[in-house]
């Protein structure tokens, strides 16, 4: 293995509530957007939801024991606001609270290093109600919320992030409807946006008053390439796509600025910020974490909405289920680009993997999955090469710990270490697992 990577770097999973927990509503939760999204006909493939999901809630300590198994030291997983708070503000519901305690205990006496995630997409339904991130006031909600939190738990976590993927919130969200809440709005995708990056900064100038720990943010990014011979228009269409997914939120939560492409990507939708809020959207954070899973190679087109452009498939490359291109070097790429542009912070690769068509278990019930393991072991030398080239990469989590909802794709995308048999919630380590595991003991020992 690259020998770039430090000895004390973290090596684990990352899962999120909603996808894995189960039992939503248990123990005095209050329903979340998922819930509901869940209960739309038509929303979430086969009618799938998590009402059971990995039924992790019930089962968090056979699901640690099985992390230690595989050796991991660290473990990345998101709290249900709605759980610790059923209406989203005010009443704590102790419960709720007390079932991220006891994960959080479990995995420390596992020897595994908790990282939590704030909000990982589960609004709870409460606070759509009042508009969601339409709604100014929650940056507000949000602060509280990680106060309560903080307070419980931050003697015995050192890494949290804020919010996963503030993209992915307000592009499937309120773009495209593809995800809670559904709305299609390209006015309400802006409004959305800025609400979650106030909500992040207000959220870290909480922390920081109650915190002793380290919070940062996870973004996913995706490279955008150019085809070869590419044209004006191509090149122009590209930097609209870069500014609107990759650079619209680490922009302003980093230097307080949006990219100057984006009234350009939302036209009559763009709303016109005053400077003083946009300055007030960066602050001094500890980390960056990155969920890489793809690039893409774009040519302009018109019909590309909100973006011009198109995607073009790549002869020859290797492509997931999700319709994903495998390319390691793009990783490289990525961290290398977020080391040299956002001023060499900590870098977390906190979500990285791939759904395969995982075929049914063979004779002795071991799970063969060759894909994901050459995607594993192509992408972490894709941080190894990053780390020799100086940025500063701390740990890597693969997504999935185990298989579970995958959105509104529902069960029928794997992307799991471990399968898990949604009848029976088996769990089976597939031979990626057990690659992994074997990693992580070779790099423990200073191997290669
Ligand atoms: C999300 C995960 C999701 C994964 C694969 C990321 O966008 O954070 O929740 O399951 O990608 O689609």
């Amino acid at each position: 293995m690259n020998s770039a990577f430090p000895r004390d770097f973290l090596w684990g999973c990352a899962t999120s509530a909603y996808q894995i927990e189960g039992s939503p509503l248990a123990d005095g939760a209050g329903p979340s957007i998922w819930q509901r999204f869940a209960r739309t006909p038509g929303r979430i493939s086969n009618g799938d939801s998590g009402d059971v999901a990995c039924d992790h809630y019930r089962r968090v300590r056979e699901d640690v024991a099985l992390m230690r198994e595989l050796g991991l030291n660290a473990y990345r997983f998101s709290i249900a606001w709605g759980r610790v708070l059923p209406d989203g503000r005010g009443r704590i519901n102790a419960a709720g609270l007390g079932f991220y305690e006891r994960l959080v205990d479990e995995l420390l006496a596992a020897g595994i290093t908790p990282m939590a995630t704030l909000y990982h997409w589960d609004l709870p339904a409460a606070l759509d109600d009042r508009g969601g991130w339409l709604n100014p006031d929650i940056a507000h909600w949000f602060a509280d919320y990680l106060g309560v939190v903080v307070k419980a738990l931050d003697d015995r976590v050192p890494l949290w992030a804020t919010i996963n993927e503030p993209w992915v919130v307000a592009d499937g969200g309120y773009m495209h409807g593809v995800l809670a809440p559904g709305h299609r709005s390209a006015e309400e995708a802006a409004i959305a946006a800025h609400h979650l990056l106030r909500a992040h900064a207000h959220g870290v100038r909480a922390y920081r008053a109650i915190g002793r720990q380290q919070i940062g943010l996870v973004v996913n990014i995706e490279p955008k390439h150019l085809p070869p011979n590419a044209s004006d228009a191509d090149r122009r269409a590209q930097s609209l796509a870069d500014a609107y997914m990759n650079r619209q939120y680490l922009d302003p939560a980093i230097f307080g600025r949006y990219p100057e492409e984006l009234p350009a990507v939302f036209g009559a939708s763009w709303p016109d910020w005053p400077d003083s809020e946009v300055d007030a959207l960066a602050v001094p954070i500890d980390f960056l974490g990155l969920n890489y899973y793809t690039r893409s190679v774009n040519a302009a087109d018109p019909l590309g909405w909100p973006v011009p452009v198109r995607a073009l498939r790549q002869a020859g490359a290797i492509y997931t289920e999700t319709g994903w291109e495998l390319h390691p070097r793009s990783l490289t790429e990525t961290l290398l680009w977020m080391h040299e542009r956002y001023g060499g912070l900590p870098l977390y690769v906190t979500e990285n993997g791939a759904a395969f068509y995982d075929p049914p278990c063979a004779i002795d019930g071991a799970i063969d999955d060759p894909l994901r393991v050459h995607y594993l072991q192509t992408h972490i030398a894709a941080v190894g090469d990053a780390i020799a080239r100086g940025a500063d990469v701390r740990g890597y989590c693969a997504w999935s710990l185990l298989d579970n909802l995958e959105w509104a794709h529902g069960f029928s995308k794997r992307f799991g270490l471990v399968h898990v048999n949604f009848e029976t919630l088996q769990r089976t380590p597939k031979a990626s697992a057990r690659w992994y595991a074997q990693m992580i003991a070779r790099h423990r020992k200073g191997g290669s």
